[in-house]
């Protein structure tokens, strides 16, 4: 396994967004809606997206992937299992699921299992495909289903945690095939569905309201191939502007959609950060020297994203003051805090909500990355702490960050990767 070796470092200079992996995901997925050409740009090369490759190879398509840009053909007659070995390793596979029913009629997909963010059910996913008129059943840790005869429903698709972007995503695919007209209530309002929605819409599907909590899809025979470019990782962009803020550099965050951050710019500003923005697109970010202390709660967008809450945790570390994160969204994601804990930060959980004493200065140890956006936390902690660190097991980063060392080092970050 592989570890990084980072020194404290003071960063400058401008870093490019990546396209967006939760974007790209369930695209990916959806192009087993067609069996025609899809060509989708700005693909980030990451693990996760290798990994959905190989199952979108194992249900039968052909897919070719260079430079960003990934095409994918159908090879073969298109196949109905996603099997375990594959679906474990990453959760967005499930999206798998409507895309299936919807053009195979049937599906068999593992379900994806524990995860270390905390319980991550998939009711939601079942309830919409079930209400679509799919047959569905749990068998040996495998989720089965068949679609003969989909038919447009209004669901309900909100839970005890709000909208789930997964769930609106699978149910809106498998309903651009069904008969009559579906009406997602609740649905997910995230940048990465909306940009499902739009890439539907380029196959031939009928869909209004993507990106909004009302959206209607009337099914339609059939759907074709289209070109797509992956909207930019606002996650990415965002972990870069927690590492300007931790490290105290100014930097430029170039490509990103600063619509899509706009809790996140309020927070960092609130922190004391000055941030300009450019053509709606390059965030120039200039933190105070004193970070100040802000509260953030995580939500559904547009609120605070869960995927940045360790990042911008290790940045309030070393505010002045004390600050309180509350986790709506996945109340055990705090595996990090041990490990910042062990650097010298002052964080004290109680369930969902954790405060933070801000401390003047975190110190370098060993530490272990629990989960990808822990783990790009933790890197962020050993930029901004005295002396060494050492994050292990950073294959979890590679699952969803594009070419993070090469990043970080162009900006003036002293990070290496060596063997454990
Ligand atoms: C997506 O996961 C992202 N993954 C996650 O990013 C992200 O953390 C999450 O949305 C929340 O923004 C991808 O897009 C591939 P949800 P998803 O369904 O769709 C509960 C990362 O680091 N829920 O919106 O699986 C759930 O437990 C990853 O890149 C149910 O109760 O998340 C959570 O509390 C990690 N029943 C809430 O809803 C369900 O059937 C929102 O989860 C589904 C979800």
């Amino acid at each position: 396994m592989d570890k990084f070796v980072i020194h404290k470092s003071a960063l400058r200079g401008s870093v490019s967004t990546s396209g967006s992996k939760n974007a790209a995901l369930p695209i990916m997925a959806a192009t087993l809606l067609t069996d025609d050409k899809c060509v989708l740009h700005n693909v980030p090369d990451l693990m996760d997206i290798r990994t959905m490759a190989d199952i979108l190879r194992v249900l039968g398509k052909k897919v070719i992937f260079e430079h960003g840009t990934m095409q994918v053909t159908a090879e073969k007659k298109g196949k109905y299992i996603a099997p375990y070995e594959l679906v474990r390793t990453m959760r967005a596979s499930f999206c798998a699921m409507g895309p299936l029913l919807a053009k195979q009629k049937k599906a068999k997909v593992s379900l994806p299992g524990g995860c270390v963010i905390g319980v991550r059910p998939v009711d939601l996913h079942i309830k919409g495909l079930e209400a679509l008129g799919a047959k569905i059943k749990v068998d040996a840790g495998y989720c089965i289903g068949e679609g003969k005869d989909l038919k447009g429903k209004v669901i309900y698709l909100g839970g005890h945690f709000g909208s789930s972007v997964l769930a609106t995503d699978n149910v809106m695919m498998a309903a651009t095939l069904a008969k009559g007209e579906t009406v997602i209530e609740y649905a997910a309002c995230e940048p990465e569905t909306e940009a499902l929605g739009l890439f539907l819409k380029n196959m031939g599907a009928q869909i209004s309201g993507e990106g909004t909590p009302i959206v209607r899809i009337r099914g339609v025979k059939s759907l074709g191939g289209c070109e797509f470019k992956i909207i930019p990782d606002r996650i990415e962009a965002g972990t870069f502007l927690a590492a300007s803020l931790a490290t105290r550099s100014p930097l430029t965050i170039k490509g990103a959609n600063a619509l899509h951050l706009t809790s996140v710019l309020e927070t960092a500003r609130k922190m004391g950060a000055k941030i300009t923005i450019r053509d709606n697109d390059d965030m120039v970010v200039v933190p105070s020297k004193k970070l100040l202390p802000a509260n953030i709660t995580t939500l559904p967008y547009p609120g605070f994203p869960t995927d940045l809450q360790a990042q911008f945790m290790v940045a309030l570390t070393m505010a002045d003051g004390i600050s309180m994160i509350t986790e709506k969204i996945y109340p055990d994601r705090f595996m990090h805090i041990a490990e910042i804990n062990r650097m010298g930060a002052g964080v004290q959980r109680s369930g969902p909500y954790s405060i933070v004493e801000g401390r003047d200065k975190l110190y370098g140890a060993q530490i272990k990355a629990s989960d990808l956006r822990a783990s790009a936390a933790l890197v962020i902690a050993g930029l901004a702490a005295e002396g060494k660190t050492e994050v292990m097991r950073v294959y979890h980063i590679d699952r969803g960050y594009e070419k993070i060392e090469d990043k970080i080092r162009a900006l003036g970050g002293k990070v290496t990767r060596a063997k454990e």
